[in-house]
């Protein structure tokens, strides 16, 4: 079984795709390692990239700011994304890249052992809920495996493209909201 410390450092010397020979840091994760919610992203950008931590340019400011609406912070959660690694230009990460990383994910989930997943985004969605995932049919739906419950909000870059998305976006978080307050037992929401 991993520790965090020895699953993190790992993490941070892996090379197993191509992402490795651009990066500047490897984004491990940031956030509450007794969190019961955790949140996925899809991949670091630039600044993420600079900073080795998730969500810490223009869409990780709103991030917390959408948190903050319904009572949760950084140290309430725990935010990873499916690649560790800046993908150039911040396309999509690849398929072989996400297939490449998403252990890491899994290991990270083994160990915080979550209540409730929220996916940020088509991207996450479709790797953790289910392939043909529609964010804009099924964002804010709900979805149990294995025992955890696993929803998907538009993902805050969208949200600063679109503004028109942040009403149905509420809607979700204060569902997340009640959801947490039902299955969480030591987070205060
Ligand atoms: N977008 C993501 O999906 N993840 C980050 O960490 C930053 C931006």
């Amino acid at each position: 079984m991993d520790t965090w410390e020895s699953l993190k450092e790992e993490c941070l010397s892996c090379r197993s795709c191509s992402l490795a020979e651009t990066r500047h840091n490897v984004v491990f994760g940031d956030g509450a390692r007794s969190a019961e919610i955790l949140l996925i992203g899809e991949g670091p950008g630039q600044h993420e990239d600079e900073q080795g931590k998730p969500f810490v340019g223009r869409a990780g400011k709103l991030l917390d700011e959408m948190l903050e609406m319904v009572n949760l912070d950084r140290t309430k959660v725990y935010i990873a994304n499916i690649v560790k690694c800046r993908p150039p230009q911040n396309r999509d990460p690849l398929n072989v890249e996400q297939d490449a990383c998403i252990d890491w994910l899994r290991r990270q989930a083994a160990l915080l052992r979550p209540k409730i997943i929220v996916c940020l985004g088509r991207v996450a969605a479709k790797a953790i809920i289910k392939d043909n995932f529609r964010i804009t049919q099924e964002h804010g739906q709900w979805f149990e495996r294995d025992g955890v419950q696993m929803t998907a909000i538009y993902h805050p870059a969208a949200l600063l493209r679109d503004v028109h998305k942040r009403p149905a976006t509420f809607e979700d978080l204060k569902a997340i909201q009640a959801k947490a307050r039902e299955l969480c037992e030591h987070t205060e929401i």
